[in-house]
């Protein structure tokens, strides 16, 4: 009910002074705001383009659930991965590929498939301005394929190599090692169906993490083409049918929406049902079969260690023949968290629309990466520290070291500063810190002479040099030529 409106009266006898200030409205909790939003858009879908208006909270703004801030004591272990994946590309010649973060949901729902968890339930998807529905990517070989296609990739030379490293969005529950953004690094070859790139994969992928000093577990299997599988598949549901009362409640929807997954259900009653389940290399068909083993022939040859696992089918629609997945060895034989996977996708760029072209690829966790490296105490280098650091003493002293900075840093110099500062002894602290080898100091005296110190500051002698030779001096010092 609406209320009765006060009257506005103006005690007798009172002086009228400013308007007295309109008091705030009482402000609606968000829930409650979002629900109102909720019940517009329901009455009113069509014009679901109009400007919603949220009340702001106060508060200071806070990192949403599963997104995280990567801060300058972390880069050194995103710098070094980084740096791992440009030289792996450059090794194994693949060509960076950029792709946006935002695409067509149809894409997605086309490729990684309507059922998988992923599209039906982990995507941050929504509809634009323009009435498009749009997702934020949650992953990126879907992309390539757009990209291959759309780019008439078609007519290069085959196999076209592509890699790529970015942010993936995924609406997951956060846990360690879990994100709702995270990234990856992927590596693509699209356009040749020769079983020797299903080992490069593998092999670049366990190189990788090889080089960085950690163990991995690989596990591999084929889950064959879409006529294996038929039969597989009905004897798949048939033996899981006579154990549905004891399947948890993902996997009696599995059953009927999307059998294959069934077989890598996490919850240790369903693992233990798979154990007896008819396994899909039984049902291979020649040709897949063939593939296979061939495969496993080229990881033989350079002795690359894997597990054959008939439980691997991946999560996502995609996939023909090999799939295969990079735990790390800590998780054991039950990894949750792979830290890596790929496979086979024979079909997906002709699902999408270009010609029939056999690809496969690879994508690595980053955050997960790293957090291998950390719980393995994998030392990783420091950012490069600086050589040298100007200390100046005064405002002239200041202004004339702004130049001499410029001119150091134009001679290839790495030179730090700390104008900001006042006070010598702060400054040294400072050079301390960073671990120069040198500081140059400026001061008032050095400033009138025309000179300036240099000091070593390993073993705290100090020098004075001539102002105008002291790039020259440093130069000398450091061996720089
Ligand atoms: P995926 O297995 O969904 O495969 O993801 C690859 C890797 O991304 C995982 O092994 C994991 O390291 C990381 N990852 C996935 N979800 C999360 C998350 N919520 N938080 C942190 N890290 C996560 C793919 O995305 C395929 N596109 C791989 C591929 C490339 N297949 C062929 N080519």
């Amino acid at each position: 009910m609406p209320r009765p409106k006060k009257k506005k009266t103006t005690p007798k006898g009172s002086i009228k002074t400013k308007k007295p200030a309109k008091p705030t409205k009482k402000r609606k909790p968000v829930s409650k705001v979002k629900a109102t939003a909720k019940k517009k858009t329901a009455k009113k879908k069509k014009t679901s383009a109009k400007v919603k208006t949220f009340i702001v909270s106060k508060k200071t703004p806070q990192l949403l659930r599963g997104f995280k801030d990567i801060l300058p004591t972390e880069q050194k272990y995103w710098d070094l991965i980084r740096e791992k994946i440009n030289l792996l590309a450059r090794d194994y010649s693949f060509g960076r590929i950029d792709l946006p973060y935002l695409e067509e949901t149809s894409l997605f729902i086309r490729s990684v498939g309507k059922e998988t968890d992923i599209v039906a339930k982990e995507m941050f998807s929504f509809e634009d301005r323009g009435g498009d529905n749009v997702s934020l990517r949650p992953e990126a070989t879907a992309q390539v394929a757009r990209a291959y296609i759309n780019h008439g990739m078609l007519n290069l030379p085959q196999p076209v190599k592509l890699f790529y490293i970015g942010p993936m969005f995924r609406y997951d529950r956060p846990q360690s090692g879990r994100y709702r953004q995270f990234n990856q690094f992927g590596f693509e070859a699209m356009g040749d169906l020769h079983p020797v790139l299903d080992a490069q994969m593998v092999i670049l992928s366990y190189n990788f993490f090889k080089e960085l000093g950690l163990d991995v577990n690989i596990q591999i299997n084929s889950i064959g083409c879409a006529e294996c599988r038929k039969e597989y598949k009905i004897q798949l549901v048939n033996y899981y049918k006579t154990q549905k009362t004891h399947l948890c409640d993902d996997c009696k929807e599995r059953l009927t929406k999307n059998p294959l997954r069934l077989l890598d259900c996490k919850e240790e009653k369903c693992i233990a049902i798979s154990e007896d389940a008819p396994q899909i290399v039984d049902w291979l068909c020649d040709e897949c079969k063939n593939h296979f083993v061939k495969v496993l022939e080229f990881l033989d040859e350079p002795e690359i260690p894997y597990n054959l696992n008939p439980r691997l089918v991946r999560g996502l629609d995609y996939y023909t023949k090999t799939v295969f997945e990079i735990w790390p060895v800590s998780e054991g034989k039950k990894a949750q968290n792979a830290i890596g996977g790929g496979g086979r996708y024979d079909n997906l760029i002709e699902m999408l629309g270009g010609r029939p072209t056999p690809a496969v690829g690879v994508a690595i966790g980053i955050e997960r990466t790293i957090l291998q490296l950390k719980e393995a105490e994998i030392e990783v280098p420091e950012k490069e520290a600086p050589d040298i650091l100007i200390a100046q003493l005064g405002e002239a002293a200041k202004r004339k070291c702004l130049v001499l900075y410029e001119n150091l840093r134009e001679e290839g110099i790495k030179v730090a500063e700390c104008f900001s500062k006042d006070g010598l002894k702060n400054q040294l602290d400072i050079a301390n810190k960073l671990g120069v080898k040198f500081t140059l100091i400026l001061g008032q005296k050095e400033l009138s002479e025309e000179t300036i110190l240099l000091r070593d500051m390993e073993g705290g002698v100090q020098e004075t040099i001539n102002y105008n030779k002291a790039i020259k001096e440093v130069k000398k010092r450091l061996g720089i030529n």
